[in-house]
């Protein structure tokens, strides 16, 4: 498969990544909240970069019975995310290198999380379809990603412009595709749409 965009872009941002994202990318442990996993919860993380809302997830599960998959299609972010696996020694986390709008685990979860990674995905309406077909009955599905700045005025624009420069597509109707594909889905914005969570049940 040809190398995209994206996957060239996290070539070499993925080396400064985890010392970078903390001034953009707010909310994680809240989304994770969200999911309302069990001890012995079996979790999806779509887009899962270097691995840094592993540990909000790990400190809801039972080591010996919940376990985390990790995808991502980007093989320099799954590097980083392993050195944190085995630098924290977790036993019950797995990585898979796949295309989330072509993903086919062979096996459903009773929460699946995409933490800034939606907006990032070409195929994101497929993406959605791929998640919901993985998602257990009663299990819930949690988006946590940018919006579109509606209360920020001109400097709005320049935040999506921005965006779209690092590949972030802000103007997409996720929620719209969300509600179409899933029968309850309760959204809440955060700072004037600076970023969105949405909570979605099978
Ligand atoms: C902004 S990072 C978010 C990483 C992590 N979820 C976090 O919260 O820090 C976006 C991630 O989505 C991944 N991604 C984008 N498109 C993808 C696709 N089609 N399939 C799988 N992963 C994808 C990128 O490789 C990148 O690691």
């Amino acid at each position: 498969m040809a190398r995209s965009a994206v996957q060239g872009f996290y070539r070499y941002h993925a080396y400064i990544y985890d010392w970078t994202r903390w001034t953009i990318l707010h909310g994680r442990k809240r989304a994770v909240a969200r999911l309302e996993l069990e001890p012995d919860s079996d979790v999806l993380e779509v887009g899962c970069g270097t691995g840094l809302n592993f540990r909000y997830v790990l400190e809801r599960l039972d080591p010996a019975r919940g376990r985390l998959v990790g995808l991502d299609f980007s093989g320099d972010m799954l590097r980083q995310a392993r050195k944190r696996i085995a630098a924290r020694g977790w036993r019950n986390v797995e990585l898979v290198e796949a295309d989330a709008a072509r993903m086919d685990l062979g096996r459903r979860f009773h929460g699946i999380l995409f933490a800034y990674s939606l907006t990032m995905i070409p195929d994101w309406p497929a993406a959605i379809e791929r998640a919901a077909a993985h998602l257990a009955p009663g299990g819930r599905l949690v988006v946590l990603d940018f919006s579109r700045f509606a209360a920020w005025g001109p400097l709005g624009a320049l935040m999506r412009g921005w965006l779209r420069l690092n590949h972030v597509e802000t103007l997409r109707p996720y929620e719209d595709k969300l509600r179409a594909t899933f029968p309850r889905v309760d959204v809440s914005y955060w700072l004037g749409g600076y970023n969105f969570t949405a909570v979605c049940q099978a």
